[in-house]
């Protein structure tokens, strides 16, 4: 099976990540899946962003959890990267669905509660899937191990990955714990050993965040089953060179 190129955050190389020209922008360049991050507003509406602060990505400040979700709408979420990008909102998890619904893109849903704690994150958000009836090609992640556990008992029929930055002892045995069935690893984790023990245990294995041309043919290579790219036009291109 071919490697799916999912666009980090949307094409965030090019465009404000986690905004609606960011995954409009992953549609044009030929991306097959999309990456993007969820949190929750003061009022529990689930939003698109990555940082747990809006300081970076937005003309505002603060924690976005302790923002309500028209608060998060006065931002400006463009602005920070280029001035024609002036004017871009923060996306909710809604809106994002319901955009990518008729579309033919993989999902991957990427709960942002490793540092702020979220209660109800994970059945917030499986009821929006639900209703979207997108779980068939959504793929939940997390670094948060106890997340994925919540996510599990509330569904038995998602496909769940754990995400790690870090070097396990027994990745497999990791992800068994929590109810992961796929693993989202750092490229500096990629060896063939841990493709090896993915393919043996049927688990997929995707690997953020390879942007450089020489590090997605050793992804496209070893036979992974997924890439998070910033740049999803430059991974379209190797592929097909591969
Ligand atoms: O989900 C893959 C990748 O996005 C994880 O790293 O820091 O971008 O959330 P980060």
């Amino acid at each position: 099976m071919s490697t799916t190129i999912y666009a980090h955050r949307g094409s965030s190389g090019l465009s404000p990540e986690n905004t609606m020209p960011a995954f409009q922008q992953a549609e044009q360049l030929g991306a097959e899946g999309i990456e993007t991050d969820v949190q929750l507003t003061k009022d529990k509406v689930p939003v698109l962003i990555h940082d747990e602060t809006v300081d970076r990505t937005t003309n505002g400040m603060g924690y976005v959890k302790d923002l309500t979700y028209n608060e998060l709408m006065q931002l400006d979420a463009g602005s920070w990267y280029a001035e024609r990008f002036q004017g871009t909102k923060i996306v909710s998890l809604e809106e994002f669905l319901s955009w990518i619904k008729p579309k033919d893109f993989a999902i991957n849903l990427e709960l942002k509660n490793n540092i702020v704690d979220y209660p109800n994150l994970e059945a917030i958000v499986l009821e929006q899937l639900r209703t979207f009836q997108l779980e068939e090609r959504t793929v939940i992640s997390s670094f948060n191990s106890e997340s994925i556990k919540r996510f599990r008992s509330l569904a038995s029929d998602v496909e769940l990955a754990l995400l790690s930055s870090k070097r396990m002892e027994d990745p497999l045995r990791n992800l068994t714990e929590c109810g992961a069935n796929a693993f989202h690893a750092n490229y500096r984790l990629l060896t063939k050993k841990l493709m090896q023990q993915c393919d043996h245990h049927n688990v997929p294995l995707r690997i953020y965040t390879v942007n450089r041309p020489s590090r997605m043919m050793r992804c496209y290579n070893l036979g992974c089953d997924g890439i998070f790219t910033d740049f999803p036009h430059l991974s379209m291109e190797k592929k097909e060179l591969h």
